[in-house]
């Protein structure tokens, strides 16, 4: 008999949440991870410890900047505590990387400590001691790309990892990867007074996303300070007291040129954790990228070893581990998982949020739907208006024969809110009539959704 029904690998939101979900139904569950804490990249150095520096770093700007002195509120002065900024991020991570630790023991998951490789098909070594399971999830999750050239010290060239935890304000921020991380982090930094210089290698920032949200996005970026330079590649960094000096070019070649930073952001990318896994040990296989392939039942190559979240394809999003996770963990206890890939929410925390779901007008466009599309600003949404935040707009495409909603595309202060009622109206198969004919409460930003859909079948009230 092995030691347990299933071990997973790996205590990110793919593999923790797998974990809870396979001992609820009954699974003898562990879980191995490496990591002082659990929560995976997400909950220690990803998605919550960033999300904290935005929020903080929001309040900051708009009571520096002088901007709620219109709202009647005025102060005699700011000043900012960066040390006391971290503490605060640190506790959130703490309190919920906490929570993680108090669910497995809430819900029997054995928390197996250290490295876990690979030594058979049913068997791990962790620690030096084997466990064997009869099922086992690789959760592995990704870490950042490096990029050959600009070698990253953590304190002037730093990762995300590093950009969360700067201890001053520098003065110039190179950002290279003009993507999430890149225009996250850019974003937290200027708004505490860096200047921000995103070198991307693409002629446009945010590579993915419909084509309206990119030009938009660079536009409203450009406004608030960052300088962008796309087409542009970073050929190689030195660091010298305390600086570096980057050489960059035209993606197509050309002219070098420097630029000095004090601190240089390398966010390129992120490539899935495999290696010191010992995969050879139990065959699976993994793809040019990688990547660990499965099935719809998320087996990989080698029935009875699933895989979850960054280290398989699809998009890196801390959402879409965590619907993995529960649905292996379905399938492991002999059920079946369900989860849609085509409905899988984005959002970017910037300010403001963009966000989007499903297909952008041109990838439709690509699987040759006919396309009909709405669009709607936020400066003719009452709310957004009332609260002075009118950037962007609510792009809706629908298929023009069908009306069935293919798309939803975001940029307002509230995206991120917005997108779940996209993404739950697509997932119920929603025409652009059905969210043009339910009524939003007024005066919401989420109106703006209803009057985009109003707007594909040309029939907008407010504009
Ligand atoms: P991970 O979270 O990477 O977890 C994998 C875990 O496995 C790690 O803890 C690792 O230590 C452990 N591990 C690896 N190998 C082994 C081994 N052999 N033995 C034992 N343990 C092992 N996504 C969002 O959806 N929203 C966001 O706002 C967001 N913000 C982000 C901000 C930043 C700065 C970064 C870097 C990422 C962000 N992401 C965000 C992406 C998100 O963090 C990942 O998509 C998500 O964490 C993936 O979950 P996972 O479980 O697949 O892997
Ligand atoms: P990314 O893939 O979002 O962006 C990387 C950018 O770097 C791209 O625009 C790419 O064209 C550019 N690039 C690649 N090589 C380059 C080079 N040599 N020089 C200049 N530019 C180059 O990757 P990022 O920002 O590192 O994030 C990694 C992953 O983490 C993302 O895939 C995302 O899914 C996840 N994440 C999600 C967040 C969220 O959901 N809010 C927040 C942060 C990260």
């Amino acid at each position: 008999m092995a030691d347990y029904d299933l071990i997973v690998i790996g205590a990110g939101p793919g593999g923790y949440v797998a974990a809870i979900r396979a001992a609820q139904l009954g699974l003898k569950t562990a879980c191995v991870e490496s990591r002082e804490t659990l929560g995976g990249t997400c909950l220690n150095v990803g998605c919550i410890p960033s999300k904290a520096l935005l929020h903080a770093s929001e309040l900051y700007e708009e009571a520096h900047s002088g901007m709620l002195a219109k709202f009647g509120i005025d102060f005699k002065s700011v000043s900012l505590n960066l040390d006391q900024m971290h503490a605060e991020k640190a506790k959130a991570v703490g309190e919920l990387t906490g929570g993680i630790e108090f669910l497995f023991k809430k819900n029997k998951v054995e928390w197996l400590k250290g490295h876990a490789a690979f030594t058979g098909t049913n068997s791990v070594e962790v620690a030096g001691k084997s466990y064997t399971a009869d099922k086992i999830i690789i959760a592995t999750g990704s870490s950042v790309t490096p990029l050959p050239g600009v070698e990253v010290d953590q304190k002037v060239i730093v990762d995300s990892t590093g950009a969360l935890a700067l201890p001053k304000v520098p003065k110039h921020l190179v950002v290279i990867g003009g993507g999430v991380i890149g225009l996250e982090l850019g974003s937290v930094w200027r708004r505490l007074g860096a200047e921000v210089t995103v070198v991307e290698y693409l002629d446009q920032i945010l590579p993915g996303m419909d084509g309206d949200v990119r030009k938009e996005a660079a536009k409203i970026f450009k406004k608030q300070g960052f300088e962008i330079r796309t087409s542009t590649k970073v050929t190689g960094a030195t660091v010298k007291g305390g600086k570096a000096t980057l050489t960059v070019e035209p993606a197509a070649g050309g002219d070098t040129e420097m630029i000095e930073a004090d601190a240089v952001l390398v966010s390129i990318g992120r490539r899935p954790n495999t290696e010191g896994l010992a995969l050879d040990k139990a065959g699976v296989a993994v793809n040019g990228r990688g990547q660990i392939e499965v099935g719809h039942d998320f087996q990989t190559n080698v029935p009875g070893i699933y895989a979850i979240g960054d280290v398989t394809p699809g998009p890196m999003l801390a959402h879409k581990a965590e619907d993995e996770g529960i649905a292996a963990a379905e399938f492991v206890a002999g059920l079946t998982g369900i989860i849609n890939h085509d409905v899988i929410p984005g959002v970017v925390y910037t300010m403001p949020e963009i966000a989007d779901v499903g297909l952008s007008e041109e990838e439709a466009k690509a699987k040759g739907h006919d396309v009909k599309v709405g669009k709607f600003p936020m400066m003719a949404n009452s709310r957004a208006k009332t609260n002075r935040d009118t950037d962007g707009f609510v792009k809706v495409v629908a298929d023009a024969k069908t009306d069935r909603v293919l798309g939803v595309h975001i940029i307002a202060s509230l995206a991120g809110t917005m997108i779940a009622q996209a993404a739950q109206a697509m997932e119920f198969g929603a025409t652009s009539e059905d969210i043009a004919y339910t009524c939003h409460a007024h005066p919401t930003h989420a109106e703006a959704l209803k009057e985009a859909a109003m707007a594909v079948q040309g029939k907008p009230i407010h504009m």
